[in-house]
């Protein structure tokens, strides 16, 4: 049983992304899982401004929501990150996220297994790999970590849309029963 940290990051309400994730996170509650999730609507989290004191200090010069998340990503055993597909990547907010999460980089973090759920107008095989090697890029930086999965659903645009969508709705269970 794993402590799974499952943040969502569209900032849409119906979020299609999200109606997926709460299949996720059933899947993974149902294969034994204790489930945390976060979603980033009403968070303030500012852009990174480079300055690196986080590599002596573990600690972000910015106050913000970020901080907290952090502190979740950091004692999590397993992180599955959701995002809408924007331009064929990740959405901005997670990405400005990730950066957020560089106090990280040179502390004692738990995670092990990162996992993704993305999800776009467009229904191509490919539309998702951007994102995905975005992550995969993330995940690299952080060695005791694996990008252990992903789980890409196409053709959900409208607000709402996944709600009417059982096939992918199941995918996504059965993606959560499979998490590490
Ligand atoms: C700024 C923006 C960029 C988008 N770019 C893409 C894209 O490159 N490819 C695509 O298939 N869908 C794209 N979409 C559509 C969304 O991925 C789609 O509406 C998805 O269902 C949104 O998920 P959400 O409801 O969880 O936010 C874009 C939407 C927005 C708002």
């Amino acid at each position: 049983m794993s402590n799974v940290l499952v943040i969502t990051t569209s900032l849409r309400a119906k979020s299609n992304s999200d109606i997926l994730a709460q299949r996720l996170i059933a899947g993974a509650k149902d294969a034994g899982h204790r489930v945390e999730e976060i979603s980033l609507k009403g968070k303030s989290i500012g852009f990174c401004r480079g300055c690196l004191a986080c590599q002596k200090t573990q600690k972000c010069v910015l106050k913000d929501d970020a901080v907290a998340i952090a502190e979740k990503v950091m004692n999590a055993d397993t992180l599955v990150f959701v995002t809408p597909i924007y331009y064929y990547e990740m959405s901005g907010q997670m990405k400005t996220l990730l950066d957020r999460m560089n106090p990280l980089y040179s502390a004692d973090y738990k995670f092990r297994s990162v996992y993704m759920l993305s999800v776009a107008a467009e229904d191509e095989s490919t539309t998702p790999d951007k994102a995905v090697s975005g992550l995969q890029g993330w995940v690299d930086c952080f060695e005791k970590a694996e990008l252990a999965g992903s789980l890409f659903c196409g053709g959900i645009n409208d607000a709402g849309e996944a709600a009417g969508k059982p096939e992918e709705q199941q995918e996504a269970y059965e993606f959560g029963r499979t998490l590490k």
